[in-house]
């Protein structure tokens, strides 16, 4: 593990994480009354939050495939990695190519307590977890380094990252960064809220978390395509991740929602050419 947090990281219990309100959503054990009660606010105005996580998981499984099976891509640099849920994404890759890199990085102490999960890989792959703001992308690659090739093409996975990041607190910039320090043929995997769908909901669950002292922003179709300027897009493009290339009914993901109404996650997939 690398970053510059100490080794044991102090855990704020008194205000909500993004973090642990999704393992909450997602029926983890690793958060704390404070999150489950922001998360009860959430269901309870938003029956389906916790469909909303599973499906964003099985985007992150599907995306995660398609871009080993599909490109050869064999290194991942994954920020907002999160608390570990299996399949982690080092898994999905590895099941398919098992020389696999990962690079997980997050900035919540708690994930930091628990990335001995992330780090448990094949033997031929490598995982490393850095603790780091996704606002300090310099650092994240130079960090990154230590693992993968930035020669050569990694997929950047931004999976349910950038709501917790408002424009004017750098989301563009860091994702213009670490995009333009990647080789051709790298990829960007993204989901992001969006308001589209459902506004009333994703407004009220935007209040919920701004009242609990999270930023939470949803971004249109047009303002999640930024994202994705100068990049090729992956069919189906831009599109809410329960349509992004849905799960057969025989496939492991068709119980997870993914492949009914549209979440109010974008997602989409887009190469740097
Ligand atoms: C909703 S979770 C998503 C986890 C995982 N990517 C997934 O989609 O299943 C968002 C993660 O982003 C992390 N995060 C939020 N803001 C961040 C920042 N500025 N820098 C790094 N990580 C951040 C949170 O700590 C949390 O673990």
């Amino acid at each position: 593990m690398t970053g510059t947090e100490p080794a044991v990281p102090r855990i704020d219990t008194s205000r909500p994480h993004p973090a642990r309100v999704y393992d909450w959503f997602l029926g983890g054990k690793d958060n704390y009354p404070v999150d489950e009660e922001l998360g009860r606010q959430i269901a309870a105005m938003q029956g389906d939050a916790p469909r909303h996580a599973r499906a964003n998981r099985g985007f992150m499984r599907r995306a995660t495939r398609a871009v080993v099976e599909e490109t050869g891509i064999r290194q991942f640099l994954d920020i907002g990695s999160g608390i570990p849920t299996e399949p982690n994404l080092h898994q999905v890759a590895q099941s398919v190519v098992p020389d696999a890199r990962v690079v997980y990085v997050d900035n919540d102490p708690i994930v930091l307590a628990h990335a001995a999960a992330l780090l448990r890989g094949t033997p031929e792959g490598m995982t490393e977890y850095v603790q780091a703001d996704a606002r300090e992308p310099e650092r994240i690659l130079e960090q990154a380094a230590a693992v993968l090739d930035l020669d050569r093409p990694v997929a950047l996975s931004l999976i349910a990252l950038l709501h917790f990041i408002a424009d004017d607190d750098g989301a563009h910039e860091l994702v213009d960064t670490l995009v333009g320090a990647l080789a051709p043929g790298s990829c960007l995997l993204l989901s992001a809220l969006t308001a589209d769908f459902d506004p009333e909901n994703v407004n009220r669950g935007i209040a919920a978390y701004t009242a609990s002292g999270v930023t939470l922003v949803a971004r249109s179709h047009a303002e999640t395509g930024r994202f994705f300027e100068g990049l090729e897009l992956m069919e189906p493009g831009i599109v809410s991740l329960s349509h992004w290339r849905p799960a057969r009914d025989d496939e492991e993901d068709a119980g997870d929602g993914s492949t009914k109404e549209p979440v109010s996650l974008y997602g989409a997939v887009g190469f740097k050419r």
